[in-house]
């Protein structure tokens, strides 16, 4: 089977939790999940959008993405689709975890000069974005 990959951002629904609690919360269920899957990824948090980048085999990442795409503490899904991969990206993480950071800000920013609607990259700074998310250190939450 092969390897893809898909990614998509969404905008945190705040309505409910302290934010730090949440975002350990999906992490603890993620990373367990992901593992017993063997799915690899990232998550970058910011300024109350989600980004996230799930790789793995195609039938399991897309019945994942199913199930996080309803979850009530995001909405406004933006998915950009699911591609073929020859490698994982994130063969370390069963879920890494960056928040926003000056690098990573600033990619938002040159886009968002350029797109009005921010939660969305064109795949142009895509590409750049999950660069960014490599080179990241892993945040912890506390
Ligand atoms: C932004 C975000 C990212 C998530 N990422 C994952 C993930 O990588 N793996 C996972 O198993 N659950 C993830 N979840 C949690 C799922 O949406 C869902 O709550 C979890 O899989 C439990 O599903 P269930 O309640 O249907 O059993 C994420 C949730 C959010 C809001």
């Amino acid at each position: 089977m092969r390897l893809h990959f898909l990614c998509y951002s969404s905008i945190r629904t705040s309505n409910h939790e302290n934010l730090l609690d949440e975002i350990e919360d999906i992490l603890k269920v993620a990373r367990d999940f992901n593992k017993r899957h063997q799915i690899t990824g990232v998550l970058y948090y910011s300024h109350g959008q989600f980004f996230q980048y799930i790789e793995g085999y195609e039938p399991v990442i897309e019945s994942l993405f199913d199930r996080i795409a309803v979850d009530p503490r995001h909405h406004f899904i933006h998915y950009y689709g699911t591609l073929p991969t020859e490698y994982r990206r994130f063969k370390d993480w069963s879920m890494k975890y960056v928040q926003g950071n000056s690098k990573v800000r600033e990619l938002l920013e040159r886009r968002e000069k350029e797109y009005p609607i921010s939660y969305e990259l064109i795949q142009d700074h895509l590409v750049a974005f999950i660069d960014e998310l490599i080179r990241s250190g892993e945040n912890k939450i506390r």
